[in-house]
């Protein structure tokens, strides 16, 4: 058979990557706004999961060892105040790496690890099991971002939620007040939460830790582009952006934006679009929080602060809060 032929029935043999509808919406709404702006949960391929491991172990960033550090030295008062026999509720457990320091010493009846993505969610729920043999692995593949319907196995018994890594940073307040009362609705009133939230510090300690020396933030930034041209049938130049994070004051967040360097027009699904040179795509928002502006979040969520953990250096904070019946009050 003539080489030539047998390259052509190669290409044509190749799976097509089929577009998520929700993905090409997010993106054809999002890019067709005066300001572009992407949701940042499609960060998260395959690609974008392994950068994001990464910079979890990134000298400038701080927040995974740090809030690491506060589970070992806090998960026993965790589980004294919880109690035993809960079932712990992970909401976007990923790889599950944090959960082992809460297991530990919290004495749970189950655990129930959510996450959107089912792969992930099944290699971490299989070594979660060997590593605690005796406690009950039920894995819920699911959008937590909604309420969620958990195993009927734990429908009688009290809830534990685990919300680490300063996630409802990615929320705008509405959608994180949204996200607490799903939660509840998911849990129940009685349920408690334990919730990691980063805090308002330096500036420049902030900013580094979205644009590290290394460039690995700048690559899980720009992989978004690179996702849209493989998934979407683009064909941004990716040499027209560049990574830029920058502190927003008045909403207390740093704001991670791609800038077109220079006049840039680009087609997506068959769409058209032009960008001017400095103008942005903003791909995500992490809201940091003070001590006071976290509980009035979590207040507004309809959770009842019981105890808050933050390392010497104010860094970043554990907050163990539980869900009450409304009660009558002024
Ligand atoms: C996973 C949302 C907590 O906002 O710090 C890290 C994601 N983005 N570096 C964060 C992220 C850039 C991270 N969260």
């Amino acid at each position: 058979m003539p080489q030539a032929e047998t390259m052509v029935q190669e290409r044509d043999l190749r799976p097509p990557v089929e577009a998520d509808p929700a993905f090409l919406a997010d993106v054809i709404d999002g890019l067709s706004q005066r300001k572009k702006a992407i949701p940042a949960r499609w960060f998260y391929d395959r690609r974008g999961s392994e950068l994001f491991e990464e910079i979890t172990v990134l000298p400038e960033y701080y927040p995974t060892r740090t809030e690491s550090g506060l589970l070992a030295a806090h998960s026993l008062d965790v589980g004294r105040i919880a109690g035993p026999g809960r079932a712990v509720v992970e909401f976007g457990s990923g790889s599950s790496v944090k959960t082992p320091l809460l297991l530990t010493h919290v004495d749970a009846s189950a655990y129930v690890p959510i996450d959107i993505s089912g792969d992930f969610l099944r290699e971490a729920a299989a070594g979660l099991s060997g590593r605690f043999p005796d406690l009950s692995v039920l894995p819920v593949e699911a959008n937590f971002m909604q309420p969620v319907a958990l195993p009927d196995e734990i429908a009688d018994l009290p809830k534990l939620g685990f919300f680490p890594g300063s996630t409802i940073g990615n929320l705008v307040p509405r959608s994180g007040v949204n996200l607490l009362r799903d939660m509840i609705e998911t849990m129940g009133i009685g349920a408690m939460l334990l919730i990691g939230m980063d805090r308002v510090k330096d500036t420049d300690i902030l900013t580094r830790a979205y644009d590290d020396s290394a460039g690995v933030t700048a690559a899980f930034n720009l992989n978004l582009l690179q996702r849209i041209n493989r998934e979407l049938d683009g064909d941004i130049p990716l040499d027209a952006f560049k990574h830029r994070a920058i502190w927003n004051d008045t909403w207390s967040r740093i704001e991670m934006h791609l800038a077109a360097t220079r006049d840039v027009s680009f087609m997506i699904a068959g769409r058209h679009f032009e960008m001017g040179a400095d103008e942005t795509i903003h791909t995500e928002n992490s809201h940091k929080y003070t001590p006071r502006s976290a509980r009035q979040l979590l207040a507004a969520g309809g959770w009842t602060p019981l105890r808050e953990w933050s390392d010497d250096k104010d860094m970043f904070s554990l907050i163990l809060a539980e869900a009450r019946p409304e009660p009558t009050a002024p």
